[in-house]
């Protein structure tokens, strides 16, 4: 019987060599980008507890409700999850470090989020994350820093016209859960006219009803109490304070009142970057905000932060593929035999050693087909090991570009592609 191959899980992507260029590129320049600003990485684990999600995002989010990757570790009955996103389990790892008592502290972090989402064009169950978190401070000059961060780097990656900044304020926890009674209320008022998902939120979480996209519900929507409305100075000033700043830096954004956030920890500002013009939810390429009473939410002592996290699936969308880097020598060999095999690898190795990336052909074939490969792979330069010409003590090497070929000791072949590659 055939077996049938086994695919990938749904929502869970391969990135071909092909895809790379961009996915490396990304990385190394926000890498280098938050460097400039002083933060160091941090990698913290794939698998956290699961109360460490489930408290502090919000038992009625969508994330903990339905998207978590939750399951029973069966060799010790513990409840675990794939973390779907990184800020709890960052304020985890720097409450637990005690070196970080006292001052700013501020890190990065990349790599796989799990949530159990519907999959479609840019929206992934395993999907991956650039983020960065500072933490130790209630300065506003830290969540402007960072967002100055951010449009440094769309500028780098060359993306800036591609996307827009909107900005909300939040208020403190106790002004914004006066403001889910005062919401639940008017939606309660108005439920006939909403959707059914909006109608469940009604009491769980009415601020998600804001950012519905559903268009009898935003109209409904439109007409509700505003948060700006009911905010003290305090919490306007902070807000305030950000825009002023942005604005001084020339950063353009857009005050959006309906911008929550899928996540209960924010407080005050809150921002989302998203692609120009699109006004569908996954095209939203990176958000962030104000965080001030998660750290005592998860036990910790006040460590109040703001941070960001980008998806890098669609910020790759975004950037022009770099050229793919072909190999500098197609190490051709024309005879099997022991002798000329060794001499081939021994070439490879020295080229190696200088920094040279050689493909060595490696199945056979006549020296016509191996030219072809080469050329169709792209390399500069290709180096010709025969039998009769390593009897002879010389090896070819030639530039594919113009063709100059010459003969030479095998053992000045890296000296020899180094020149031809650099003239
Ligand atoms: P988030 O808005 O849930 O925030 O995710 C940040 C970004 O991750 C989104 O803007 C989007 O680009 C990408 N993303 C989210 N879900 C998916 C998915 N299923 N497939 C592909 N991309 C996705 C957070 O995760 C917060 N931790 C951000 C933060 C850091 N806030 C403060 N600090």
């Amino acid at each position: 019987m055939k077996n049938t191959l086994i695919s990938s899980v749904r929502g869970m992507r391969d990135i071909l060599p092909e895809q790379i260029g961009c996915w490396q590129q990304l990385e190394k320049t926000a890498a280098d980008c938050f460097r400039r600003y002083g933060y160091g990485e941090l990698r913290t684990p794939l698998v956290e507890r699961l109360e460490l999600f489930s408290r502090q995002l919000g038992e009625n989010t969508d994330m903990v409700q339905k998207e978590m990757y939750r399951f029973v570790d069966r060799a010790n009955g513990d409840e675990v999850a794939l973390r779907p996103e990184a800020t709890v389990s960052t304020v985890r790892a720097l409450l637990a470090d005690d070196r970080q008592r006292g001052g700013t502290v501020r890190v990065w972090y990349g790599g796989p989020m799990f949530r159990h989402e519907r999959p479609q064009k840019g929206r992934y169950r395993q999907f991956h994350q650039l983020g960065a978190e500072a933490l130790g401070s209630t300065d506003p000059a830290l969540d402007t820093e960072q967002i100055i961060m951010l449009a440094r780097l769309w500028r780098e990656l060359d993306i800036g016209d591609q996307l827009r900044l909107s900005i909300n304020n939040l208020g403190s926890s106790a002004e914004r859960a006066r403001y889910r009674d005062q919401l639940a209320d008017y939606f309660n008022r108005h439920a006939d006219r909403l959707d059914s998902d909006a109608r469940k939120r009604i009491n769980t979480n009415p601020l998600r009803i804001l950012d519905s996209k559903d268009p009898d519900t935003m109209t409904v929507a439109a007409s509700a109490p505003r948060l700006a409305e009911t905010l003290s100075d305090e919490s306007r000033r902070h807000v305030e304070t950000v825009k002023e700043k942005l604005a001084a830096a020339g950063i353009e954004f857009e005050e959006d009142p309906m911008l929550v956030r899928g996540l209960d920890y924010y407080n005050l500002t809150v921002y989302e970057w998203a692609l120009a013009g699109d006004t569908r939810r996954q095209n939203t390429v990176c958000g962030g905000g104000r965080y001030d009473g998660l750290a005592e939410k998860i036990g910790g002592r006040p460590f109040p932060g703001c941070g960001f996290a980008l998806g890098m699936e669609r910020i790759v969308d975004l950037m022009k593929p770099p050229p793919l880097a072909a190999a500098d020598c197609f190490l051709a060999v024309t005879d099997g035999d022991h002798a000329t095999a060794d001499t081939a690898d021994r070439v490879a190795e020295n080229c190696r050693d200088e920094g040279l990336s050689v493909w060595r052909h490696i199945g056979g074939g006549n020296l016509a087909r191996q030219l072809k490969k080469a050329d169709s792979m792209g390399t500069a330069l290709v180096i010709i090991v025969g039998k009769d010409e390593c009897a002879g003590g010389y090896i070819t090497i030639k530039r594919l570009a113009d063709g100059a070929q010459q003969q030479i000791n095998p053992a000045q072949a890296a000296a020899t592609s180094k020149h031809l590659l650099q003239t």
